[in-house]
């Protein structure tokens, strides 16, 4: 059955890169339908729509799948779309495991010493829906000498309960690119500081981690976390953190893949309209100059397309991804000559 896809390129380089997605997932031979929709800056800026009515219900009833570009433009200072519109999504369609894989395709994209593809192949599983990001708080005595910001860290059993023991599921169901089964789970929190927070992650931590005796649990603070991905990335398997703490170290960790440009990532609610998206974002800089990585978003496409159970295509996609690091038929942030365009065609005619 032709799986339906809507694609949300956004804003920026969000654009240029998911048109060279599309391309090449519909070069792979892949039985799918996508359907584009105009939500980002130049909307709202245009008729003041972010989500238009319904939105979030539409895609979730008539779609199996969603691919964004990314949100993000000097124009709109506020960035009150890309809240409405990413936030929106990942939160109103409860979409709470954040999934966004760390691989190195090739030696060459890595800026640490001797490290190969087999020593750089974690999985970080950010939670999605809450923790410092519901935007709950606000602000008393607006510009005064007086003023009180507040920004709550919102953490439910319901919410931590769910994202770890999906990172246990995802261990126990995945292997790493070798073949080797996946087998540990590191927690990451800062317990030390945050203790109300934390507590309740080292809680639920052992508790869930107690029904998986085959999984290695682990825990590391935020902080040594990030220093020890540096040092070295062999020792990380699964790691699974809050929202935040997600996002801050999977930009660190994406520099270990060759930069933000190449970096995937998944926003999954088991079982439905899941969202598929690059790590990276609009990059206002670049935007429009034929330039960006595609490579992140192909790789993205090819994650939604083995989420669909596409899995043949997906692995088409990759294999010529991988093809293209190796024989540098890049853009120029991972050490190439092709534009953005040149470097999805590339992609799109070797797909075996
Ligand atoms: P960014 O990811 O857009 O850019 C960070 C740096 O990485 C820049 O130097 C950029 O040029 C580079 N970069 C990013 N993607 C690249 C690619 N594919 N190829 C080559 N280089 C690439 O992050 P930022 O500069 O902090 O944010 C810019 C805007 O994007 C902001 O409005 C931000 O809020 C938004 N943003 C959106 C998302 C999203 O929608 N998912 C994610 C991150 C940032
Ligand atoms: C990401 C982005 C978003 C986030 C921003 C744009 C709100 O940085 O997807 O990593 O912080 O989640
Ligand atoms: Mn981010």
């Amino acid at each position: 059955m032709k799986k339906r896809i809507a694609v949300i390129p956004g804003d920026g380089i969000g654009v240029e890169v998911i048109a060279e997605a599309v391309k090449v997932i519909h070069a792979s031979g892949a039985v799918v339908e996508t359907t584009q929709f105009d939500w980002g800056a130049n909307r709202y800026l245009a008729d003041g729509v972010t989500v238009p009515a319904d939105g979030f219900r539409m895609l979730g009833r008539d779609f199996d799948a969603i691919l964004v570009g990314a949100f993000g433009d000097p124009r709109v200072p506020s960035n009150i779309h890309a809240k409405e519109i990413l936030l929106g999504m990942r939160f109103q369609m409860d979409l709470y495991a954040n999934v966004r894989p760390v691989r190195l395709l090739d030696a060459s994209l890595c800026p640490l010493k001797g490290v190969e593809p087999k020593d750089v192949d974690f999985v970080v599983i950010r939670e999605n829906t809450e923790g410092s990001y519901t935007d709950a708080g606000g602000v008393f005595k607006h510009g005064t000498p007086d003023e009180i910001a507040i920004q709550e860290d919102i953490n439910t059993r319901k919410g931590v309960e769910r994202i770890i023991r999906y990172a246990f599921d995802y261990c126990e169901r995945h292997t790493k690119s070798d073949g080797t089964q996946r087998k540990q789970v590191l927690m990451s929190d800062k317990s030390n500081a945050m203790t109300h927070a934390g507590g309740l992650w080292q809680r639920v931590f052992k508790e869930v981690g107690e029904e998986y005796p085959q999984i290695t649990s682990q825990h590391m603070f935020i902080d040594a976390l990030c220093m020890q991905i540096v040092r070295d990335p062999r020792q990380f398997d699964v790691i699974v953190t809050n929202n935040m703490f997600g996002d801050i170290v999977t930009d660190l960790a994406a520099s270990l893949q060759g930069g933000l440009g190449m970096a995937a990532s998944g926003n999954i609610r088991p079982e439905k309209t899941s969202m598929f998206e690059p790590v990276h974002g609009s990059a206002p800089l670049i935007a429009g100059e034929n330039i960006a990585n595609p490579f992140g978003a192909i790789l993205t496409g090819a994650m939604m397309l083995n989420h669909l159970g596409i899995a043949n295509e997906s692995g088409k996609i990759e294999a010529a991804v991988l093809e293209a690091v190796r024989q540098k038929k890049t853009t120029q942030d991972i050490g190439g000559s092709l534009s953005t365009q040149q470097a999805g065609d590339w992609v799109a005619k070797h797909l075996g």
